[in-house]
C-alpha cells in the first residue's frame, strides 16, 4: 500500500474507523474516501456498487457494522444477523467486481466456544457453543469469517484479510447505557457516581469474570500492518488482543482511579456473569511481527478524556 493509494474506509464515523482515520491520517495517506452513514447506506447493494464505481478505491478497511451490547443484542437479533451479512456480502461481492487489492474483515471474539479453553486460540473455533445472547451477532461473524477464506480461495485478485480483535474501547466508543460494551458502561455509571456524589455504585454480577480488551488505536495500527504484510498471511483468521485479562472488578477500580470516585462500588450477585474468561491467544498475529503499544491505564485515560469532553452530545444521543 502506497501513501497515494485510495484507500475506502466505511464506518469511519465508529469506535474503529475514527481510529483508523486518525492513523491513516497520521502516516500521512493522501487518498483515503470516506462516506457517511447518512450518504451511503452499505445494505443497499445498486447504491454501494455506484460508489464503487465512481470512487474506485484499491483497499477497503470494512470497519461498517451493527454493534451493540448484550441489551442490544437481546432485542435485535434479526437486525444484527442481517444487517451484518449484507453489508459484508455486499463488500465481498463488489470488491472482486471492482478489483479491490485488498479487504480488511473484523470478526469478533464472540464467536469462539463460551466455555473455551484459555487463551483462545484461532482452531477453537467450532469446538463448542456460543454464547446464546449474541448468537445471531456471532452467525453473522462467522459467515464473513468462512467468506474471507472462500473468496480467497476461489479468486486470487483481492486479498480477503480477516481479524478478530478481542473487545475495543477507545474514543468515539458507544456510552449509551442500553449500547454500550462493559468498559465505557462502566466509564460512565462511575462518572456519573462521581458527579451525584453517590457514596455506593452497585455493578451487575460478581465482578469475577476476566476480559480482555484492546485499545481501538492498537486495532488501527494493526490493521495497517496487516495489508502492509498480507503476504505472510494464511488463509485463515487471526486473533489481535493485548495479551492480558483483568476482572471486571479490577477493571472497575482501575477506572475508579482514573475518575477519581472515592465511593465504594458494590456488587449485585444475583445478576448474570457471563462467560467467566476470554482471553485470545495472540500469538499467530504477533509472530508476523506486530506488538500492541498502549496500556489499560493510558488507553482508559485517552478514553475518559474524550468522554468528559463530548458528555454533553453523548447524553443527549
Ligand atoms: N467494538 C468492538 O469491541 C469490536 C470487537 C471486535 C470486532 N468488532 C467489529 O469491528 C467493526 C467496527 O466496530 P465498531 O465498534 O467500531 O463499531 P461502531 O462504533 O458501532 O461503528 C460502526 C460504523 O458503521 C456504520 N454503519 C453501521 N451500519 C451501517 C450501514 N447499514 N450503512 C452504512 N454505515 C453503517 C456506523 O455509522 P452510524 O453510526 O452513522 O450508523 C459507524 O460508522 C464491526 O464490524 C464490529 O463488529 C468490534
Amino acid at each position: 500500500m502506497e501513501l497515494n493509494s485510495k484507500i475506502y474506509l466505511p464506518g469511519h464515523t465508529g469506535l474503529l474507523g475514527n481510529a483508523i482515520l486518525k492513523k491513516v491520517n497520521e502516516d500521512g495517506y493522501q487518498n483515503v474516501i470516506t462516506k457517511t452513514h447518512k450518504g451511503l447506506e452499505l445494505t443497499d447493494k445498486q447504491s454501494l456498487d455506484a460508489f464503487l464505481e465512481e470512487t474506485k478505491p484499491e483497499y477497503i478497511i470494512l470497519a461498517a457494522g451493527k454493534t451493540g451490547g448484550i441489551v442490544a443484542n437481546k432485542t435485535y437479533p434479526a437486525d444484527f444477523l442481517h444487517q451484518n451479512v449484507s453489508i459484508q456480502d455486499n463488500f465481498f461481492e463488489l470488491s472482486i467486481k471492482h478489483n479491490v487489492k485488498a479487504l480488511v474483515f473484523y470478526a469478533s471474539s464472540c464467536v469462539y466456544p463460551k466455555m473455551s479453553p484459555q487463551p483462545i486460540r484461532e482452531e477453537y473455533l467450532f469446538t463448542g457453543e456460543i454464547e446464546a445472547t449474541s448468537e445471531a451477532y456471532a452467525a453473522a461473524k462467522i459467515a464473513g469469517m468462512l467468506a474471507c477464506k472462500a473468496y480467497n480461495r476461489q479468486y486470487q485478485k483481492t486479498k480477503f484479510l480477516c481479524l478478530l480483535p478481542n473487545s475495543m474501547f477507545g474514543p468515539y466508543d458507544n456510552f449509551d447505557l442500553e449500547q454500550s460494551h462493559v468498559l465505557s458502561a462502566l466509564i460512565r455509571k462511575i462518572h456519573e457516581a462521581k458527579v451525584n456524589k453517590s457514596e455506593t455504585l452497585t455493578l451487575w454480577g460478581s465482578g469475577k469474570p476476566e476480559r480482555e480488551f484492546i485499545f481501538s488505536e492498537d486495532v488501527a495500527d494493526a490493521t495497517l500492518f496487516a495489508i502492509k504484510n498480507a503476504n505472510k498471511f494464511e488463509n485463515s483468521h487471526y486473533n489481535i488482543g493485548s495479551g492480558t485479562s483483568i476482572s471486571i472488578k479490577e477493571l472497575a477500580n482501575v477506572i475508579a482511579d482514573i475518575v477519581d470516585y472515592k465511593g465504594k462500588i458494590l456488587w449485585d450477585e444475583s445478576k448474570p456473569d457471563g462467560t467467566p474468561k476470554k482471553l485470545l491467544d495472540s500469538s499467530r498475529f504477533n509472530a508476523l511481527g506486530w506488538k500492541k503499544v498502549t496500556s489499560m491505564d493510558a488507553g482508559i485515560q485517552v478514553t475518559y478524556q474524550w468522554f468528559l469532553k463530548n458528555y454533553n452530545n453523548l447524553i443527549k444521543k
